[in-house]
């Protein structure tokens, strides 16, 4: 790739003020407030795509937020790459945690990011990430460098699910024919540790209630005569794990993948210091499933959070009352094999089998998906890899990641296609967080990267 570092030497300046154009647009998919706003989202991005290059742009309505799709064809025979990215992001709140407003963004140097990182919700997962493929495309544009055909579908309900994506993935597979799915949503270890997200866990989200009596009643006429449903659903989640914090679901982990001795010791050489994960959490000890590292946990085990907790009287002061109602957002993140649907049956059946008499419960699925594998004898890892290790100048490793992208299994599903995940964010990035943000010289990595893929793929597919 001719030029590369020059042409990004000299535009970075640009590059940087258009992202922080888009960061500015709040496209907060999961709150209605913002819908005119999400909307505005996908417009801009379509005339990124338009301006980078791309022959047709097109807004595909779904039944919730539109899909950008783009493409460009130079040659029906050549590889086609189809660049998936979203273009919504989480709520910012709670916003009192900010040290800059989420969407006003600003660029501010970081322990991590010493050359400074730009500030807003989105500005890593996924806006910044998504948009280093329009620049990277822009460069191969306009310097004539395009080496194969390219498709981007940038969605804007990732955050919320991909329900939409899913229904328009099936109703569009010959359009969306490729040879390869490429992804920027993820990250690496740390900027001079390269390394490349081989696996995905999946998920299965349930929101929970439990119910007592049919209203708010006196704490002191009716307590200790009644099942006080918060009391009740706190045991209840507590149940939810042993003493040596397995998971309790019966047949939870019946189909999870064991990994070899020799893949746990491959894994085990990936670079981590327990002491800085622990510093840079201000935690005195890590905690998790026994016979299992810190890696392992958040990887290839499987596992089951509560994501939220509420009921009864949270206001000022003291108010003597036993609650109605008591409520949980729990999430499971699952590794190959399990199948999230699966999952959440055995979830609500054992969730049912904990209830004492005298509450009733209802337990509502919301979203979820399964786990992702990519071998790294594949085509699409080995042009990864050469690709990182030509702008990195080291090799990258291999690693599972704890996070979800639902979509992708699908994706392999309904086009036949395996996905790259080609990230370049840290952990200590802050996303989802308050103060999420993104490094500029990772945001400028990527620009740089990619265009090498998008080389190497076409040529190992000769
Ligand atoms: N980009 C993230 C997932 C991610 C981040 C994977 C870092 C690996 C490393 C994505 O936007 C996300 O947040 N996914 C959700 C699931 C979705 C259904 C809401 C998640 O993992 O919680
Ligand atoms: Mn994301
Ligand atoms: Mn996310």
């Amino acid at each position: 790739m001719q030029q590369i570092t020059e042409y990004i030497a000299q535009n970075k300046e640009r590059f940087i003020n258009e992202l922080i154009e888009l960061l500015k647009i709040p496209s907060v998919s999961a709150d209605p407030a913002f819908t005119h706003d999400v909307l505005h989202t996908a417009e801009a991005v379509k005339t990124a795509l338009e301006q980078a290059g791309c022959d047709t742009v097109e807004i595909h309505d779904t039944e919730g937020f539109p899909i950008v799709y783009g493409e460009k064809t130079i040659d029906p025979k050549l590889p086609t790459i189809l660049v998936y990215g979203h273009y919504d992001v989480q709520p910012a709140d709670p916003i009192n945690l900010w040290n800059s407003p989420p969407f006003d963004p600003v660029v501010k140097a970081t322990e991590d990011h010493p050359e400074g990182a730009i500030f807003a919700r989105g500005s890593c997962d996924d806006k910044g990430q998504m948009y280093m493929h329009v620049k990277a495309l822009e460069f191969m544009v306009k310097t004539d460098q395009l080496p194969c055909n390219v498709k981007f579908m940038i969605e804007g309900e990732e955050e919320v699910g991909s329900k939409n994506l899913a229904t328009y993935v099936a109703a569009n597979k010959e359009k969306l024919a490729n040879d390869i799915i490429l992804i920027s949503d993820t990250g690496i270890i740390a900027n001079d540790v390269p390394s490349i997200t081989t696996g995905l866990r999946g998920l299965s989200y349930v929101e929970v209630e439990v119910t007592g009596p049919n209203r708010d009643v006196h704490s002191g006429l009716y307590g200790g005569a009644i099942a006080n449903p918060i009391n009740i659903l706190a045991k209840m989640i507590a149940a939810l794990h042993d003493e040596n914090n397995h998971v309790t679901i019966p047949g939870f982990y019946d189909k999870v993948e064991e990994l070899s001795a020799e893949e746990r010791a491959e894994m085990a050489k990936a670079p981590f210091s327990l002491e800085a994960y622990q510093k840079t959490l201000d935690i005195e000890s890590v905690f998790g499933e026994k016979g299992y590292t810190t890696n392992e946990r958040n990887a290839i085990r499987p596992t089951l959070d509560v994501n939220g907790i509420w009921g009864g009287y949270i206001g000022e002061g003291a108010k003597t009352v036993i609650a109605s109602k008591a409520y949980a957002k729990i999430s499971m993140r699952l590794v190959p094999h399990q199948d999230w649907e699966e999952i959440t049956t055995l979830f609500t059946d054992y969730f049912f089998s904990l209830a004492p008499k005298g509450v009733r419960v209802k337990v509502t699925p919301h979203h979820g998906g399964q786990g992702y594998v990519t071998p790294i004898d594949h085509l699409s890892y080995k042009a990864a890899a050469k690709a990182y290790e030509t702008t990195f100048g080291k090799k990258p490793i291999p690693q599972r990641s704890g996070g979800s992208i639902p979509i992708v299994s699908l994706f392999e599903k309904e086009l036949n296609s395996k996905s790259m995940l080609m990230g370049f964010g840290l952990d200590s990035d802050a996303i989802h967080s308050p103060n999420e943000h993104f490094g500029v010289w990772n945001f400028l990595k990527g620009i740089e990267t990619i265009p090498y893929f998008y080389q190497y793929f076409t040529e190992m597919s000769r």
